[in-house]
């Protein structure tokens, strides 16, 4: 928040506790994960590179196999803590800052990654500038995406389009960037280097499990309802499940693809 009480970004101190549990990676596909940025950004040993919202490392963790080291900023402690209690995680240079002022000198980096975090961010072009200033003019943005998950899946399309009639667009105010970052960026003169690299895989999770996902607030597009409106959305969700799904606590599968676009900076940076 700003002294004027404008929410400027979405810090996730919350949601540590559940983090992991809720948005890590089903086993055994982080590493592959790990390997498209590193394609995608021809990473090797030595390489360096920064995670901007590093949140709990399940990218920066593998990633860092091949880098050697890795650096991470991010606004919540909480979630860095979790960071600093895993395995590997000596590999990773945390520092506590602001992705709108990275306590990096210019063409500091040869890649930069960025995960979910422009969403949450009202000046997210700023934090675009400051990429393309610790950038290299040579180095890269690397974005990742999920498509398919659990928000975002057919499987659970009934749930979502209750949910959106409680909640139509524009009635719950929109903190950062609306669209998928890989559209965004062409616009402000980031350059797609090579196509997208694409890992498919699966997860099963019943509708019953969305609703107290929902309910326990798991996702931060939820954390500025009030408990009234949060009560209406879920009488909601609660009706479409009982309408849609003859088994609520079945478990479903959802095909969930994570993309990873490279991009070169603008050039007026360079
Ligand atoms: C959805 S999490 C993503 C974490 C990680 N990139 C991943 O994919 O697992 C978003 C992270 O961005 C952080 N964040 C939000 N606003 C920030 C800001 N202005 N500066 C730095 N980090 C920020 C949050 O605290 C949170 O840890």
């Amino acid at each position: 928040m700003s002294d004027l009480g404008r929410t400027e970004y979405i810090t996730f101190d919350r949601a540590a506790d559940f983090y992991d549990a809720t948005r890590g990676f089903p086993e055994g596909q982080e590493s592959i994960i790990a390997d498209l940025f590193a394609q995608a950004g021809n990473l090797r040993h030595g390489s360096r590179v920064l995670e901007v919202g590093i949140g709990t490392g399940r990218i920066a963790l593998p990633l860092a196999r091949h880098t050697g080291k890795l650096y991470g900023i991010d606004l919540s402690r909480a979630m860095m803590e979790r960071l600093r209690a895993k395995a590997g995680a000596e590999a990773i240079q945390l520092s506590k800052a602001n992705a709108l002022r990275l306590p990096f000198r210019r063409s500091a980096f040869d890649a930069v990654v960025l995960v979910h975090v422009l969403h949450l961010i009202a000046d997210w072009q700023g934090v675009l500038r400051e990429i393309a200033r610790v950038l290299k003019p040579e180095g890269v943005l690397l974005c990742g995406d999920t498509h398919g998950n659990t928000l975002h899946s057919p499987v659970f399309e009934p749930i979502w389009t209750a949910w959106r009639a409680v909640f139509p667009e524009g009635k719950v105010e929109r903190i950062g960037l609306a669209q998928p970052v890989a559209e965004a960026l062409p616009p402000l003169g980031w350059q797609p280097l090579g196509e997208p690299r694409r890992h498919t895989y699966t997860v099963m999770r019943s509708p019953q499990s969305v609703y107290q996902a929902l309910a326990q607030r798991h996702w931060s597009s939820t954390w500025q309802l009030s408990e009234t409106e949060l009560a209406q959305g879920l009488a909601a969700v609660q009706a479409a499940i009982q309408a849609n799904y003859s088994e609520p606590d079945q478990l479903l599968s959802l095909q969930v693809s994570f993309e990873v676009q490279a991009f070169r900076p603008p050039q007026h940076n360079l």
